[in-house]
């Protein structure tokens, strides 16, 4: 560890008994659910329904993991496609140039794999015609399905390094389903990051029309999943060093 590294650890270590910061966190975060402002957002020109600081954590991990294989549950707009496929071309461009070859493009080693139960026409449209569309795989269906679980884990094959992110529906027993599904696919060092485990922190009244509130959302589902699951740990220094985040709790690192 550097000697930055060290101290930003140090750091985090803290930033539980900090309350002024933990009650600013928690306004902040309560605010911004209520104004919708994960639906702001763009990556590289696809709408990406997250937080900006979701998307770097997310990017330490890519970089950290150096996965071959990215999949999703939830495309929507295609954004988080979009930032996983960029992520991978910079890791593809970074270890070329490492080694003095150059970049093919036509034939991208890294890919992402994406699964949703609607796949609407025009984003399907828009996600086909970007220029990183060649990294990306879309499968329509349930994710919890077990024939489109078995298209993923085919289109996964035998990659070496394999990340996870579970954005799709937020009802308990769906993402326990998924964690059942997908997190044997993630690799030793690498994560399964679940999404939206914040709803357990909202009150009931921000999720008025939705099958998922307080008690029946993915942090309940991360919950029930690791009490079997000791292989992975909830990667505490991530949300210390975010705090604002719609996954507290939700990035699961495989232990090595
Ligand atoms: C929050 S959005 C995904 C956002 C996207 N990951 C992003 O960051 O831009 C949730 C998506 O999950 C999809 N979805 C809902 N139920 C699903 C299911 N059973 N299987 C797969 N996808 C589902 C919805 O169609 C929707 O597009």
């Amino acid at each position: 560890m550097t000697e930055f590294e060290e101290e930003s650890t140090a750091r985090l270590t803290d930033v539980p008994a900090n309350t002024a910061l933990q009650q600013a966190t928690a306004t902040f975060m309560q605010a911004s659910v209520a104004a919708q402002y994960s639906y702001n957002f763009f990556w590289l020109g696809r709408p990406i329904i997250q937080y900006p600081q979701d998307m770097v954590a997310f990017q330490e991990l890519v970089w950290k993991v150096r996965p071959d294989v990215i999949v999703e549950t939830g495309i929507a707009h295609g954004g988080s496609l979009i930032l996983s496929a960029s992520l991978l071309a910079m890791l593809d461009l970074c270890e070329a140039t490492e080694v003095g070859e150059m970049l093919d493009t036509r034939a991208p080693k890294r890919r992402v794999v994406g699964v949703d139960i609607d796949i609407r026409a025009h984003n399907r449209t828009a996600i086909e015609a970007h220029p990183l569309s060649n990294r990306i795989k879309m499968i329509e269906g349930s994710s919890i399905d077990e024939a489109i679980v078995a298209q993923v884990r085919t289109a996964v094959g035998d990659a070496k390094r394999v990340l996870v992110c579970l954005d799709s529906n937020h009802t308990h027993d769906h993402v326990l389903a998924e964690l059942k599904a997908y997190a044997p696919m993630v690799t030793s060092g690498s994560y399964c990051i679940v999404f939206d485990t914040l709803i357990e922190d909202m009150p009931a009244e921000e999720y008025p029309d939705r099958p998922w509130g307080p008690g029946d959302n993915p942090k309940t589902a991360v919950q029930a999943w690791l009490a079997d699951h000791p292989e992975f740990e909830i990667d505490k220094q991530i949300d210390h060093k975010l705090l604002i985040s719609v996954a507290p709790d939700g990035f699961l690192r495989r232990r090595s």
